[in-house]
């Protein structure tokens, strides 16, 4: 089962939606057939000042999706930079082992959505 603030996370995701004029902008996954995440970030002085996502996976990635967005919110980009699988499910209180998989999705979308933003900057 679903940890409670696994459950949380996915009955109110925080920060779901798009940044239309965003510095950056990470893709894991394919949407024309899969589990696929989209992370927009929005940088000022070094700092993720805004990020949103956008999703087509299961409950556990919805969830880990909008933890990490509120986890990124105001580092700095080294700081984001640093952040693991690992770190996101310790901040959802685990996931059932059949699904950590799906937090893998994040970290690789947000790591993207930074090298994009360095690449155009
Ligand atoms: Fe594919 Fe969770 S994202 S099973």
């Amino acid at each position: 089962m679903y940890q409670e603030r696994v459950l949380k996370h996915f009955k109110n995701p925080q920060n779901a939606g798009r940044i239309e004029d965003a510095d950056g902008i990470g893709v894991v996954g394919d949407p024309s057939c899969g589990d696929f995440l989209r992370i927009y970030i929005k940088v000022e002085d070094n700092h993720i000042v805004d990020i949103k996502f956008e999703i087509y996976g299961c409950p556990a990635a919805i969830a880990t999706s909008s933890i990490l967005t509120d986890m990124v919110k105001g580092k700095s980009l080294d700081e984001a930079w640093g952040i693991t699988d690992e770190d996101i499910l310790e901040a959802l209180g685990g996931l059932p082992e059949n699904k950590e998989h799906c937090s893998n999705l994040g970290a690789e979308a947000l790591s993207k959505a930074i090298i994009s933003y360095m690449v155009n900057f």
